[in-house]
């Protein structure tokens, strides 16, 4: 079956030693996960320093974004082979953040979902309504333009092979989030548009996941675990979430 998968997302926080004591709380304080997989996505800047200090850890590295490009002359970006060179394994595309602030479109998304694959990163690939196109009762319309992009340029099955992490705008560092039931709805319409190879493909909640409601949100059939924003800056309530997925 699939196993569950709890990701921390740090964005733009944190310095050295914010990052080096996150990581010694976390792993210090690695009781009772046994069973889910655990993925930290520090910043670029700071992912030599926690793979270091993470060592041979069960905590799993991942980057917050990834280049549409291999190599070559592209001042600042980050590519998948350099990522996977570091002991990266994970790496997020297509955030709402990244789509939002930085005009990334369905296809760049697509480009940075093949080119992870291709260094043997796993994407996690976002995808997610905003709160206008729910009330228009349009989200698994989005979803499915979103999802379909990336069909499109890289092939259906490869999609089965990455994340899904089900992130709706209105939810993202917002404290609300969806309930139990609308993400499921969402992480059912997914998994059956990837047709007989997405029931091993684990689609994962995004937006406002605290200890208090990772619980129910696991509860769910289709919901495979978590991409946590705020919360996952404190040891404390991403192991608490860690657990909650076990
Ligand atoms: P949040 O962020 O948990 O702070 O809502 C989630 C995300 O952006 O992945």
């Amino acid at each position: 079956m699939r196993r569950q998968i709890v990701i921390g997302n740090w964005k733009l926080h944190g310095d050295q030693q914010f990052v080096a004591e996150l990581l010694r709380e976390l792993m210090n304080g690695w009781i009772g996960v046994h069973q889910a997989e655990v993925v930290v996505c520090p910043s670029f800047v700071h992912m030599d320093l926690a793979g270091r200090t993470l060592g041979h850890s069960n905590i799993m590295l991942g980057a917050q974004d990834v280049s549409h490009f291999a190599e070559g002359a592209y001042t600042g970006d980050v590519s998948a082979s350099m990522l996977h060179d570091l002991g990266c394994h994970y790496a997020i595309v297509g955030h709402s953040e990244r789509r939002r602030h930085y005009g990334e479109t369905n296809e760049l998304v697509a480009k940075k979902f093949q080119a992870a694959q291709d260094a043997r990163l796993v994407p996690i690939l976002c995808v997610g309504e905003s709160a206008k196109e729910r009330e228009q009762g349009i989200t698994l319309e989005v979803i499915g333009r979103q999802l379909q992009a990336v069909a499109d340029y890289c092939g259906a099955e490869r999609i089965a092979r990455g994340v899904i992490a089900y992130e709706p705008l209105w939810a993202v560092g917002t404290g609300k989030i969806a309930s139990p039931e609308q993400a499921q709805e969402v992480h059912e319409f997914i998994r059956r548009g990837l047709g007989p190879a997405g029931v091993v493909t684990r689609i994962v909640y995004g937006g406002s996941v605290t200890p208090s409601n990772a619980q129910s949100m696991f509860a769910m059939p289709d919901i495979d675990g978590a991409l946590v924003g705020g919360a996952a800056l404190r040891a404390s309530d991403f192991l608490e979430i860690c657990r909650a997925a076990e």
